[in-house]
């Protein structure tokens, strides 16, 4: 067996892998743009297990600054962890990322985050490996309200000239996180470069002190689903949500409140059932012996619910 990149296989096998296990479509020229425009990637982010001649098993490696509690923090993020079937539970997926670990190790990073369901085949995999639950990806949900529409809206659609403004919103939204909060410079411009679908889910908080924040959002049949929601003063929050919940079809909204414990608080004092139990997890592993889980659990402000990573940073 051996352990080649990206560039030493075949693209349309890799293709075919990713579909079949992940349901991702990575095309070559996907994975051109995330090495070119998104900083986390670079060329030798896949690695895979080639057993005479076949792709039997892919990892993909990130490297992603993080904010801690004492500073910056370089971390490896895992994605794409995928075997062929018929090569499943021979070990392949075990060596892969053990040697992602110690090439990310050997570079000097200390811990490692994914994002998984604890529903998956994959969870033991990864308790085997060390990673334990860091967070839950909390799910709010709340009626919508049959009523019309407050007379002046704080939201309007996004407009191309207001990615500088995002991006000096979020870091101020930011600024007491900890976690997957460290963007690249001018983030929404290569967001949008590798998103067809997002233009058109960003709305703008539009106050007459100039952009308050933005929101993601989608509509799933009537229903509304806020994937991600950035936004600085409360009484912007306030306006904003009254407006939302108003919908004179569908039965819910659904609100992922990642942006720390506050976010959830905030949703809980509106009312929406919250179940922060859920499935989907973040986890993380140390890569150093010597980093011990209440390390990490301190260094990320986990206990007190100030760590963050929104939709839009997922990996
Ligand atoms: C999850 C997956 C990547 C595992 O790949 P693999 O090469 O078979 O994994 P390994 O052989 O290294 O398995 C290591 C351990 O993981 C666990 N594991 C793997 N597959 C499992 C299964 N079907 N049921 C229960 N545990 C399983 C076991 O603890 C296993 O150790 P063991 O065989 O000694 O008991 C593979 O099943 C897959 O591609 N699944 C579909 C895609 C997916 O879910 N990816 C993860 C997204 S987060």
């Amino acid at each position: 067996m051996k352990i080649l990149h990206y560039d030493e296989i075949d693209p349309q096998e890799a293709f075919m892998l990713n579909i079949n296990a992940l349901w991702w479509p990575l095309t070559p020229s996907r994975v051109e743009d995330l090495i070119k425009y998104d900083d986390r990637w670079s060329s030798d982010s896949l690695l895979y297990a080639v057993d005479k001649g076949k792709i039997v098993s892919q990892v993909v490696g990130l490297r992603i600054p993080t904010k801690t509690t004492d500073g910056e923090e370089l971390s490896l993020g895992v994605a794409g962890v995928a075997s062929h079937p018929s090569h499943k539970r021979r070990g392949f997926s075990t060596i892969l990322m053990k040697e992602l670990h110690d090439r990310s190790a050997d570079e000097g990073m200390r811990l490692s985050f994914l994002l998984t369901r604890s529903s998956f085949v994959a969870y033991p995999l990864y308790v085997k490996l060390g990673y334990r639950d860091a967070v839950d990806v909390p799910r709010c949900t709340k009626p919508l309200i049959r009523r019309k529409k407050p007379k002046e809206s704080i939201l309007r659609k996004f407009r191309k000239k207001d990615v500088r403004d995002l991006d000096k919103v979020f870091e101020r939204f930011s600024r007491d996180l900890y976690g997957h909060v460290l963007r690249q410079k001018n983030y929404f411009d290569w967001r949008l470069k590798i998103s067809d679908s997002l233009k058109a889910m960003i709305y703008i908080v539009e106050t007459k002190d100039g952009v308050g924040g933005y929101i993601v959002k989608r509509q799933l049949g009537a229903d509304i689903f806020v994937q991600e929601m950035v936004v600085t003063a409360k009484k912007n929050m306030d306006r904003m949500f009254r407006e939302i919940e108003c919908g004179d079809k569908g039965d819910y909204i659904t609100v992922l409140p990642l942006g720390g414990r506050k976010q959830i608080d905030y949703v809980g004092s509106r009312g929406y059932m919250t179940d922060e139990h859920s499935w989907e997890k973040v986890m993380v592993a140390p890569l150093k012996k010597s980093l011990a889980y209440k390390e990490i659990s301190r260094m990320y402000g986990l206990k007190d619910g100030k760590f963050c990573l929104l939709g839009l940073d997922e990996f």
